[in-house]
């Protein structure tokens, strides 16, 4: 299951990959708890009824990644956890580790949202890359991505999301398409082997289609699944932009 998305870079050359969507659940109550795997199931019947069409992941809270691995097909639905933090496994307390999360069923993780910052990004990828994970580096702007392509250590994808964007009804796709491009370029640049994804306000299969167009191999988005009323819809929709 870890190789169905690391084709998404590793074999870009040899085959076309499959967009890849990832759903954020957040800390939204519609995807908190149990909710969280109803929310999982939703997302599960919708890479159903799109039959291979993306890559559906979920990034899901550190407390939700075990119940929703074992509740979804994970050959279906992909769980990531939503950050992790940069202690190993020892004497630290209240720490969410890689370990743990991979352990829990994570295959991946992001790392650097725009609503959870951090610094040693590099430290992370490291960590998170050694205990097996995917790693989702996020950017706010193109120096963030710029800088997140560079590393030695790179992630495997980077998505970029203007914070100011994010949680509102106008995608990044529409309003900042010269971000999406330049980003693109400058990623594909540094490191081909990078995947690029986009986010915010991302909310119809126009806004998906469009962030295709501009390069990138797939999108990250939250508010137009998680509060749908009818997320598996809702997601399926989305889709069709692909
Ligand atoms: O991580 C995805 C996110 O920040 C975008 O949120 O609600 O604009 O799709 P949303």
């Amino acid at each position: 299951m870890i190789k169905f998305l690391m084709n998404a870079h590793k074999n870009s050359q040899m085959q076309e990959p499959r967009p890849l969507v990832i759903v954020n659940f957040k800390t939204y109550r519609e995807a908190t708890g149990s909710n969280s795997v109803k929310l999982a199931k939703a997302c599960e019947a919708a890479a159903k009824k799109v039959k291979g069409k993306a890559k559906i992941a979920v990034a899901v809270q550190a407390t939700d990644v075990s119940r929703v691995a074992s509740a979804v097909d994970t050959k279906l639905i992909s769980v990531f956890a939503q950050h992790i933090d940069a202690n190993g496994q020892g004497k630290s307390t209240g720490f969410v580790t890689a370990e743990a999360v991979k352990e829990a069923g994570a295959v991946g993780t992001l790392l650097n949202h725009a609503e959870h910052k951090i610094t040693d990004i590099a430290k992370r990828i490291e960590i998170a890359k050694n205990a097996g994970l995917i790693v989702v580096v996020c950017a706010a702007n193109l120096a963030e991505a710029k800088s997140a392509a560079a590393m030695t250590l790179p992630p495997d994808y980077i998505a970029v999301e203007p914070p100011e964007l994010i949680g509102g009804k106008v995608s990044v796709s529409k309003a900042k398409p010269e971000l999406i491009a330049d980003a693109v370029a400058e990623i594909k640049k540094a490191n081909s082997r990078i995947a690029v994804l986009c986010g915010a306000g991302i909310g119809s299969s126009e806004d998906v289609r469009k962030a295709l167009e501009l390069g990138t191999e797939g999108v990250l988005l939250a508010s137009s699944v998680v509060l749908a009323r009818e997320p598996e819809s809702a997601l399926a929709e989305l889709i069709k932009g692909i």
